[in-house]
């Protein structure tokens, strides 16, 4: 049986890390029929949108997709295309492990960083909500609601419990934005309550960042807002070797799309050096979601085992090899 697959190669190094991860994929002999759609910059030049209908038409179809980056303007310009599409697909959860590569010398590599981001994906002050009030003054709506917080919290302890993970902490500003982040983190304390047999904490953003580099082996799983989930995504892809590294996905009730956290890097496209790991390990998800748990686990061990020989890395994580040796070497270890 083949699965259908939406595979958006994205804008910048997309599709440079998106036909690696194609490669090692297929190398796991699960048989994957890709449906290719542009969507970002590559779609605005040929459609005149980034996100065409036959994009969100083709992931409606497959409900599962692996999307590389895309292109956001800054201040001006289109809107994001992952905006947009988590909008559409609703695609609520956004969920990012944040775990070290073994043999992978980071400041952090003698620490057993295992943790996760829940990050809530549909509102916050990503709701686009922007307006000029008057001239010199803008407005940017900060949008919390109930369903979002509680599907996100819910979501975050059904995988604590499910994973036989131990810890939840809530993310938040509450102190000062004591209506939106106040409704957030009572939400979060309601579901937190069906679950006594896992821990909950409360930590305000500002200090969870200094928690997270002075102890980043003491967090478990997060749960926080839009942005502050954002934020920290970075913040601690930066513990375990930077953005090359870290694996995402986007998660609705009906519909999957796998992404790194990273963007279309501009300052290393086109030179063949980009880190295809971040999707690759995207893909580890993508295959465990649809059910290729044994390929799923060998694509794992093989990307462990090359960062583990510390021989075919590539230049971000302290390497010297190519996209495509290092994609090889994975491979040979499959
Ligand atoms: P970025 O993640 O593209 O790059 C930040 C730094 O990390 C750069 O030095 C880059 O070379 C490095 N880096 C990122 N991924 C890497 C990889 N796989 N291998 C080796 N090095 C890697 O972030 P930046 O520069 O802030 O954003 C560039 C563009 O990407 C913007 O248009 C932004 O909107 C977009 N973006 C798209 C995302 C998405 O589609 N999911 C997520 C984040 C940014």
């Amino acid at each position: 049986m083949a699965y259908s697959v939406t595979l958006i190669p994205g804008d910048g190094i997309g599709p440079e890390v998106a036909s690696a991860t194609v490669r090692a994929v297929e190398a796991t002999g699960v048989n994957i029929e890709w449906e290719i759609a542009e969507a970002g910059a590559a779609a605005l030049a040929e459609y005149g949108t980034v996100l065409p209908n036959a994009v969100v038409e083709s992931l409606q179809r497959t409900r599962v997709g692996l999307k590389g980056p895309t292109t956001t303007p800054v201040g001006t310009g289109h809107a994001s295309v992952n905006v947009a599409l988590r909008k559409r697909l609703d695609l609520y959860v956004n969920f990012r492990p944040i775990r070290m590569l073994p043999g992978l010398y980071t400041r952090f590599h003698d620490l057993p960083i295992n943790l996760a981001i829940f990050r809530e994906n549909t509102e916050d002050l990503y709701s686009g909500l922007e307006h000029e009030v008057v001239p010199g003054v803008v407005e940017s709506l900060k949008v919390i609601t109930r369903t979002a917080s509680l599907r996100i919290a819910q979501a975050t302890f059904e995988y604590a419990r499910r994973e036989g993970r131990k810890k939840v902490s809530a993310v938040h500003k509450a102190n000062i934005m004591k209506l939106s982040d106040g409704l957030f983190l009572r939400c979060c304390r309601e579901v937190a309550e069906q679950f006594p047999d896992i821990e909950y904490r409360e930590l305000i953003v500002d200090n969870a960042c200094m928690q997270i580099v002075m102890r980043p082996e003491s967090f478990d799983l997060l749960v926080l807002p839009n942005l502050y989930g954002d934020i920290i995504s970075d913040l601690a892809a930066g513990l375990v070797g930077g953005l090359g590294i870290v694996p995402g996905a986007n998660l609705g009730t009906e519909h999957a799309v796998f992404e790194a956290v990273h963007g279309t890097a501009p300052d290393i496209v086109g030179k063949g050096i980009a880190n295809p790991t971040a999707l690759m390990q995207s893909a580890v998800l993508m295959l465990a979601h649809l059910g290729e748990r044994e390929a799923s686990q060998r694509l794992q061990a093989g990307i462990e085992a090359v960062y583990a020989e510390g021989k075919s890395l590539t230049p971000d994580v302290g390497g010297s090899v190519s996209t495509s040796q290092f994609t090889d070497a994975v491979i040979a270890r499959l």
